[in-house]
């Protein structure tokens, strides 16, 4: 395997603390890793690209959920984990194996045994994750799927260096690099999701107004038949677009009630910044600082698919001229040093 050193060099896969990962994964997590609606992500992600009808699954790093939704109709589900109790919890496993990847990335299985290998939200555990890859590869039948989905939430002191210091899309990069040079898949794909509001019953709801983000890069085994049936891209549903006159009604909404013409909540003036070059051709205008609003959470998504990961944008009124336009933000904070008064605009 050729690994590029400058990158993956002696340290990158450090971790904090380095004591025996049984030690550590002992007591019981039975508790959810991600919020609910980045938890339903995950379970759309992998309804959709397990297109197989009885798939063999191995659940690698697997803990007490799955993801599996019930259309997914598995002939066996392996669970390869660190804490029996956990694996016991789990009700889609078929079969429970306690095994530390890192201590032997060595998997216990004959070559081609799995139709989908999938490792949910602990991909930054794995200190030898090359290996691990070529491992999954040589346990995968011809065409088979590998899976890795992650969010930004970690247990620090566990997660390897290289990936507690990269971003989001470094992140992408590193797993790509994975499936690259262990070898033997085909090129592999991303999805993202991110942008969702938090759902108001999450104990983190109050600090963080936006849902885990999703992010999976996953690629087929080599060697597939041609006449197997293709893996979509995974999607996430959206309404159909409005057509003429639904938009103007709503435009018609905005200029009476000075409302979002998205999500109905109401507009707050903002002051446009100031600079010799600005194109701003008044000082103020109102913006949709709804967080949940369907333009602005759906933005994550578009942008992301534009190559602009980590950007959205927030749909701006000019009420003199009755129009409106897009401004793009990286954050939810994003423009806030703007608002005018915290106080909404009066119709
Ligand atoms: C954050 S949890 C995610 C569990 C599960 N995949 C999920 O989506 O809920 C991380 C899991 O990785 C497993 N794990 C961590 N280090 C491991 C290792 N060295 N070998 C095998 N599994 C490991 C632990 O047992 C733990 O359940």
């Amino acid at each position: 395997m050729d690994i590029p050193t400058d990158i993956y060099g002696p340290d990158a896969f450090r971790r904090e603390d380095e004591a025996d990962d049984r030690e550590f994964y002992a007591r019981d997590r039975l508790v959810p890793h991600l919020d609910s609606r980045a938890r339903a992500a995950v379970r759309d992600v992998i309804s959709q690209l397990v297109v197989e009808e009885s798939p063999d699954v191995l659940d690698l790093m697997a803990s007490w959920d799955s993801h599996l939704a019930d259309s997914v109709r598995a002939a066996s589900v392996v669970g390869l984990g660190l804490n029996a109790n956990e694996l016991d919890q789990n009700p889609r496993l078929t079969s429970r194996l306690i095994h530390d990847l890192n201590a032997d990335p060595v998997l216990p299985f004959d070559d081609a045994t799995f139709d989908v290998v999938q490792n949910v939200a602990s991909v930054d555990y794995l200190t030898r994750p090359f290996e691990v890859f070529a491992e999954v590869n040589r346990v995968l039948r011809p065409g088979g799927l590998h899976l890795v989905v992650f969010s930004t939430r970690m247990f620090p002191t566990k997660a390897v260096q290289v990936w507690r210091e990269a971003g989001e899309r470094g992140r992408l990069i590193i797993v790509e690099d994975f499936f690259r040079i262990a070898g033997g898949f085909e090129r592999p794909r991303t999805f993202v999701c991110q942008g969702r509001p938090r759902p108001a019953d999450d104990p983190y709801a109050d600090r963080e107004p936006l849902a885990d983000p999703i992010y999976a890069v996953y690629a087929e085994k080599s060697g597939g038949r041609e006449d197997r049936t293709e893996r979509p891209e995974p999607r996430v549903e959206w309404p159909a677009p409005w057509d003429a006159d639904e938009v103007a009604r709503r435009a018609a909404l905005t200029r009476e009630t000075m409302t979002c013409p998205h999500c109905g909540e109401p507009l707050t003036a903002w002051e446009a910044p100031d600079g010799p070059f600005a194109e701003w051709d008044r000082a103020q205008y109102h913006v949709c600082f709804n967080d949940g609003c369907p333009f602005f959470v759906r933005g994550w998504d578009v942008a992301a698919r534009q190559g602009n990961l980590g950007y959205s944008c927030r749909i701006l009124y000019d009420r003199e001229r009755d129009r409106f336009r897009p401004i793009p933000v990286n954050g939810v904070n994003s423009l806030k040093c703007g608002i005018v008064t915290p106080s909404v605009a009066t119709p």
